[in-house]
């Protein structure tokens, strides 16, 4: 699956390689045989000569090594916790929600009271039926800059809360979420937050719900299907009520995982730290991890050196619906990128070393067109 060159556009076309290079030429993209073209010069060249191309994607890296972890045989699969993904524009108060929900006080430890990472924590509260319920939460940021973080969280998620401050409204970010939920086909609870402002009239509730229909959220209030809870993070308000209904929703999900095996999961974030290496925040999807397993994410592979938990504890295993810090691998991987524990290093790093290989092939092929400009800076 290398890259297309002129060679093979020509042998797959029947257009002579000479031609290839005339029109290239023409366009101002000086190529030889043996250049590799992009798929958007490829159609030009075959449009010009009435030849219909089917230009099939390559494979990413990242599909390439699920592919190979694709076959999974269940070992012990049982409920397991849901995943929620709070989302919702700049300083709506997600953060303040999910701090009284795990009555703990992140936002004050926060830089400038902004979510710069995705937080995730494990949380036990009471269900419907009085007994005690683990949910997931992840925190997202809400400035425009963290789109991709926001799509990753949603992407990962069972349920999305999606917090509407009374006091503002519908705004960019909301509605970019909503987008991001729909597209991951979660279904979206909306928290109606700061509902103890003085703007949080019965005006400007009905103008919230007014967008928020507009924008496919339709409230059970005016005979929709989506729940709007009124909450207030700093009084408390409305808190129960919200975690019954992700009770009662996650239950209607019949959620399972797989509790044997080996460990499965995604990337929340990963970054260098000076002395610990490669850390990566994951979350266990499915299977045990534990200290010593060998594992691959991305680009990156390892041995799983330490594990911390949400709650800043050193844990030796760990099973499905589990975040954790984890150190130990090589490099850095992508935020959204999967891990896998294998059954040996070697294959941790046989797929890693893949990964690598087919990310530098498809860079490659990004950069091989050389026009006329970088041609003349080139000689
Ligand atoms: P980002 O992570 O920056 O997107 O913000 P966020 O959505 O996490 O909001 P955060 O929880 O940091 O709250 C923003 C501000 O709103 C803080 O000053 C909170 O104290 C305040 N706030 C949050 N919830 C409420 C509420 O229910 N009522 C009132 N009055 N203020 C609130
Ligand atoms: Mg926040």
């Amino acid at each position: 699956e290398e890259p297309i060159t002129i060679k093979g556009l020509s042998s797959a076309t029947g257009i002579k390689t000479a031609q290839i290079i005339k029109f290239l030429f023409k366009q101002g993209v000086m190529a030889t045989v043996n250049s590799a073209i992009g798929t958007e010069a490829a159609m030009e060249v075959a449009m010009e000569y009435d030849i219909e191309l089917e230009v099939k994607e390559l494979e990413t890296a990242e599909e390439k090594v699920e592919k190979q972890f694709a076959e999974r045989e269940k070992v012990d699969e049982q409920p397991r916790p849901p995943v929620v993904t709070v989302l919702g524009h700049v300083d709506h108060g997600k953060t303040s929600l999910l701090d009284r929900i795990r009555q703990a006080d992140v936002a004050a430890h926060e830089d400038g009271g902004i979510t710069q990472h995705v937080g995730a924590y494990r949380v036990s509260v009471e269900g419907n039926d009085g007994a005690k319920k683990t949910v997931v939460f992840l925190d997202t940021p809400g400035h425009e800059a963290f789109s991709t973080m926001r799509a990753r969280g949603a992407r990962m998620t069972d349920l999305v809360v999606l917090v509407v401050a009374a006091d503002d409204g519908v705004m960019p970010t909301t509605i970019e979420a909503i987008a991001h939920a729909k597209a991951a086909e979660v279904p979206i609870i909306v928290a109606l937050n700061k509902i103890d402002t003085p703007q949080a009239t019965d005006e400007n509730i009905r103008k919230i719900y007014g967008q928020l229909a507009e924008h496919g959220l339709n409230p059970t209030d005016w005979g929709g299907e989506t729940e709007i809870i009124k909450t207030s993070a700093t009084e408390g308000t409305g808190i129960t009520e919200l975690l019954e209904i992700l009770d009662y929703q996650a239950e209607l999900l019949e959620l399972t995982a797989d509790y044997g095996g080996p460990a499965r999961g995604t990337v929340i974030e990963a970054e260098m730290q000076t002395g610990r290496g490669s850390v990566a925040r994951v979350l266990v999807q499915d299977g045990q991890v534990k200290v010593g397993d060998f594992i691959v994410s991305g680009r990156a592979f390892g041995r799983v050196r330490d594990m911390i938990n949400d709650r800043d504890q050193s844990v030796a295993d760990a099973g499905p619906a589990t975040p954790l810090e984890l150190s130990g691998i090589d490099l850095v991987p992508d935020a959204g990128d999967k891990f896998f524990v294998t059954d040996s290093l070697k294959r941790a790093e046989e797929v890693a070393l893949q990964y690598r290989e087919t990310e530098r092939q498809q860079t490659l092929a990004s950069k091989t067109k050389v026009t006329l400009d970088n041609f003349a800076d080139a000689v």
